[in-house]
């Protein structure tokens, strides 16, 4: 895929493009393709977190909860779907076969943050290996509920940033 492309195809076959840049939310994407010509993959990519920091909270919750956990219980157990972008990002992160003491870890912290904020733990999978996300988990659940949104917020950017490399490399 290519700018110039993206730039000058219709409108649907955009937000089919740079949609899944975002997990299970291309309401963002659609939400830019009257802004187009972008000069950038930049400019694209600073347009689309745009938008979400403009969505209400709502909206912002309602992309957060679009993320499964890491590690999730019911992906293993009852082999539910992770989109073709998770897989590889747990995978990055060296999640997909690790012992059953770390996923009793994963777990137990994915159960107290989802208790405690209402939302997933999102974390930048592919930045963040397997020992970071564990250090990182009970760091962030010290942290305010506004703390956490906009945390949250801030990996989904890097992460739609990597998904986009791969889109326009
Ligand atoms: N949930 C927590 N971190 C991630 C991530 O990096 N990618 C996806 N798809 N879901 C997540």
């Amino acid at each position: 895929m290519t700018l110039t492309h993206l730039n000058a195809c219709p409108a649907d076959e955009f937000v089919a493009a740079v949609g899944p840049i975002f997990e299970h939310s291309p309401w963002i994407a659609a939400a830019v393709v009257s802004q187009r010509p972008f000069a950038s993959r930049e400019a694209l990519h600073a347009a689309l977190c745009d938008v979400v920091r403009a969505a209400g909270e709502e909206r912002q919750l309602a992309l957060i909860r679009a993320h499964p956990d890491l590690v999730d219980r019911e992906v293993r157990q009852q082999g539910a779907r992770l989109t073709a972008e998770s897989s590889r990002e747990q995978a990055a992160a060296g999640l997909m076969d690790l012992a059953p003491d770390d996923i009793a870890r994963f777990d137990r912290y994915n159960t107290a943050y989802k208790a405690r904020f209402g939302f997933p733990f999102v974390i930048c999978a592919r930045r963040n290996k397997k020992e970071a996300i564990l250090h990182a988990f009970p760091e962030r659940l010290t942290h305010t509920r506004a703390e956490e949104i906009a945390a949250a917020l801030e990996q989904i950017f890097e992460i739609a940033r990597l998904r986009l490399e791969d889109l326009l490399p």
